[in-house]
């Protein structure tokens, strides 16, 4: 319950063992709201997430120590379920610095980072508008599903009169390791996913692939990132009708141990020109081949998604699949070159549709006395 797990150099949530559960929230900030309520809102977000991260409700009256004749500050739900691993890792969207008709709301626009800009259209992608963008994010991560929904719930009503919720995920199993300490999980393909992800320890990676760094400017940003999330349905039924061999052809890696195809371990490098010691190799269209480094320009993401179930629909189908989070220095030469590439030719197109998308500035780490994002209105 150190205080550590929420201000510090950088933002928690991002190279954090990827714990189980997810609540993840864009919200909107209200048309009304001023420069000042937008300040105010990130003030009092900071409070309480600085609380929640150590188990306690928003306020000091909390749940049920305040005036037997007001409602409670606090919801209650988590109450008695601890910190559960918390993390609240906040996101700034490119329509915060400048609005879909232009407009420069809270005086942001000259303080908008190059790079964060509206993802560009890939082929396949089928987005609902009404589950994409947002002004403003909040990833809420724990162990436990209701500290997540909590967290979000009363960061919500915070937020009450500034900013809403323009749409909201839950995730339940996470869909990569980030730390070698942690077991590799698996996604709803029945794959193991995460393997080859940046790992907390491998701190030369992360520092060249994760953190905005002082020459990328701007200064405001430095020790923060750039978050791309994508919803991505899969058609699982499909799925579960190809044979294992196809399967694993698609993803370049066989099921039972996440090897590479070309031989060896889970963890042993593809070799994209060997067979492996059952004669296959790795199709030049497998997954792993085209969003391995040596296809990309050497560039790398810091995955942390995870599966959902939304349901299903009126045929019986799983609304189900992956809910993609990727932690990047630079969104524009690592997620979206990475993602042309495999919109082009991944053999995996064929179970999946791109349904979401949202790109934020994630803000660097938040020292003690100082609010989210403090340094972007300084
Ligand atoms: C690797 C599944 C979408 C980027 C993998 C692996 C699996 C997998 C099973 C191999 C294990 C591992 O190294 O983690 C999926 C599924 C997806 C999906 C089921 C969609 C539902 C994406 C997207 C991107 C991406 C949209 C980025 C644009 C990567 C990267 C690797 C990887 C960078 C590691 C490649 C390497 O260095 O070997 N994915 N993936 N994936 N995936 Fe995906």
């Amino acid at each position: 319950s150190s205080p550590a797990v929420f201000f510090g150099e950088h933002q928690a949530g991002i190279v954090t063992p990827a714990q189980d559960r997810l609540h993840f929230a864009a919200f909107d900030v209200s048309s009304s709201a001023s420069r000042e309520n937008l300040i105010e809102l990130l003030q009092d977000w900071t409070d309480a997430a600085a609380r929640l991260v150590r188990g306690l409700d928003v306020t000091e009256e909390g749940a049920v120590g305040g005036p037997a004749l007001k409602p409670p500050d606090d919801t209650g739900e988590a109450l008695g379920l601890g910190a559960s691993g918390l993390t609240l890792t906040f996101g700034l969207g490119p329509t915060l610095f400048r609005d879909r008709d232009g407009t420069d709301r809270f005086g942001l626009a000259d303080r908008k980072p190059e790079l964060l800009a509206e993802l560009p259209h890939f082929s396949g992608d089928q987005l609902d508008a009404a589950l994409s963008g947002g002004d403003l994010c909040i990833q809420a991560c724990a162990d436990d599903p209701q500290v997540a929904v909590h967290a979000i719930r009363n960061l919500s009503r915070i937020a009450f009169g500034r900013a809403s919720l323009r749409w909201s995920q839950l995730g339940f199993g996470r869909t990569s390791s980030t730390s070698t300490a942690q077991q590799t999980p698996r996604n709803l393909f029945g794959f193991k996913d995460g393997t080859a992800n940046i790992k907390a320890e491998e701190t030369g990676t992360v520092d060249a692939q994760v953190w905005v760094g002082e020459d990328d400017g701007p200064d405001w940003l430095v020790g923060g990132s750039y978050l791309v999330t994508r919803k991505i349905r899969m058609t699982i039924e499909i799925w579960d009708r190809q044979s294992l061999d196809e399967q694993e052809r698609v993803i370049g890696r066989d099921k039972g141990e996440g090897a590479p195809l070309s031989g060896g371990g889970e963890i042993t490098e593809p070799a994209f020109s060997a067979l492996g010691p059952d004669g296959r190799g790795i199709d030049v269209d497998a997954h792993v081949r085209l969003a391995h480094p040596t296809s990309n320009d050497g560039a790398k993401l810091l995955r942390r998604g995870y599966n959902y179930v939304d349901g299903n629909d009126a045929l019986g189908t799983l609304d189900a699949g992956l809910f993609f989070i990727a932690y990047q220095r630079d969104p524009v030469a690592q997620f979206t070159a990475m993602q042309r590439r495999l919109a082009g030719s991944d053999l995996l197109n064929e179970y999946i549709t791109h349904v979401s998308s949202g790109v934020f500035a994630i803000a660097p780490g938040i020292r003690e006395g100082q609010h989210i994002a403090q340094a972007l209105f300084e």
